[in-house]
């Protein structure tokens, strides 16, 4: 019988590879990598499988149990049998963002690059539960959630987690007051048009709205929404060090089922869609995580100037779903 749980990382690039770095170090799980071979000079090396070995030393520096194996994999789809036994996928295969680049601009790219992925988790890890990192991540959720044909409780994209951790880290500084006592949620697209709620937002149960001045509440605001930009200025490439974090926090509370709720990109559909006039898409919303992923999608109160910026961050969305489809339809025909 299986004692651990495994998850699966595919892309095992700045963010993959820290998210398999900090999951082992938690102890909790068996983690495989997976990527592509990498070419130094004339010849072609296996990184994956160096990480691997790299973070499975580390354990045991550390004295801590768990197995990490890295499967070096083609462009075509080779190499992903070992996907076979997988509680959970976490897909971060693809193209980051860099200085000027919209998440928009990565998307027929990384859809490409997706498309073979989620077939391989349709052959390998019928069963699993997937996680989508690889940006713009609220399309390329849906894009998998399609390709997949898995019930919507096992697909979901990291995101809300991410942004709520900058707009916390914000607030933290400003009100010089622990992020552990700084209640916040981002919603929405995971583009410059989130949407920081700020009527829920409190600092040790306290209302945010009453401890600042709105015009430094709208600062805080607008830079949680170019958060991902400050880095991609600063670095020359994107975050990964928040965003594993990020991502193993949804992976412990999946396999813990510690029924946290946590801010993912989900599809939306039926009464809670109705409720966030967002039908047929994948936005960032609160949900509560569990053994069967996503258990329940949160219906939160938003004040009118709220619902505003959501559907201006859905919209957004919506503009590039038919783009989406079409590079699907596209796709399936071939
Ligand atoms: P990276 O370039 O460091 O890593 C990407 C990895 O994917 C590379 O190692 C590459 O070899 C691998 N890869 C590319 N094509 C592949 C294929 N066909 N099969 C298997 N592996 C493949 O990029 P990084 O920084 O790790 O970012 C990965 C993705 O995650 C990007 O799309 C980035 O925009 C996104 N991201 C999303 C965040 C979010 O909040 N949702 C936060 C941070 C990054
Ligand atoms: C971030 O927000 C690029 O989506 C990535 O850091």
């Amino acid at each position: 019988m299986k004692l651990r749980k495994l998850v699966s990382v595919v892309g095992a690039g700045n963010v993959g590879e820290h998210t398999a770095s900090l999951l082992a170090l938690r102890g909790l799980v068996d983690v495989r990598m997976f990527d592509l071979p990498k070419k130094d000079g004339d010849r072609l090396i296996e990184p994956v499988k160096g990480k691997a070995l790299d973070i499975q030393q580390m354990l045991s520096a550390l004295n801590i149990d768990g197995k990490v194996e890295g499967y070096t994999v083609s462009p075509e789809g080779e190499g992903y049998e070992a996907l076979e036994g997988s509680d959970i996928v976490v897909i971060t295969a693809g193209f980051p963002r860099r200085p000027g680049m919209s998440r928009e601009d990565l998307l027929s790219k990384n859809i490409s690059i997706l498309w073979v992925i989620s077939e391989k988790i349709k052959k390998h890890a019928q069963e699993a539960i997937v996680i989508v990192v690889t940006n713009p991540v609220d399309l390329m959720t849906y894009a998998v959630y399609r390709i997949l044909g898995f019930e919507k409780n096992r697909v979901m994209g990291m995101a809300g987690v991410l942004d709520s951790a900058r707009f916390k880290t914000f607030i933290s500084k400003e009100v010089r007051v622990s992020p552990l006592d700084i209640h916040a949620y981002v919603v929405g697209g995971h583009g410059d048009e989130m949407v920081p709620l700020i009527s829920i937002s409190n600092v040790g149960g306290i209302p945010l709205k009453d401890m600042l001045p709105r015009e430094k509440i709208q600062e805080l605001i607008r830079r949680t929404q170019f958060g991902g930009g400050e880095i991609v200025d600063l670095m020359g490439t994107s975050a990964y060090h928040a965003p594993a974090a990020s991502i193993v926090e949804m992976v412990e509370a999946i396999v813990t089922d510690n029924k946290r709720i946590l801010p993912c990109s989900v599809y939306l559909d039926g009464e809670v869609a109705q409720y966030y006039e967002a039908q047929g898409l994948c936005a960032g919303v609160p949900v509560k995580l569990g053994n069967d992923g996503v258990e329940e999608v949160i219906k939160l109160p938003m004040t009118e100037e709220e619902r505003h910026m959501w559907r201006r961050s859905v919209e957004s969305l919506r503009k590039n779903l038919s783009t989406v489809e079409e590079l699907l339809n596209a796709r399936s025909s071939l």
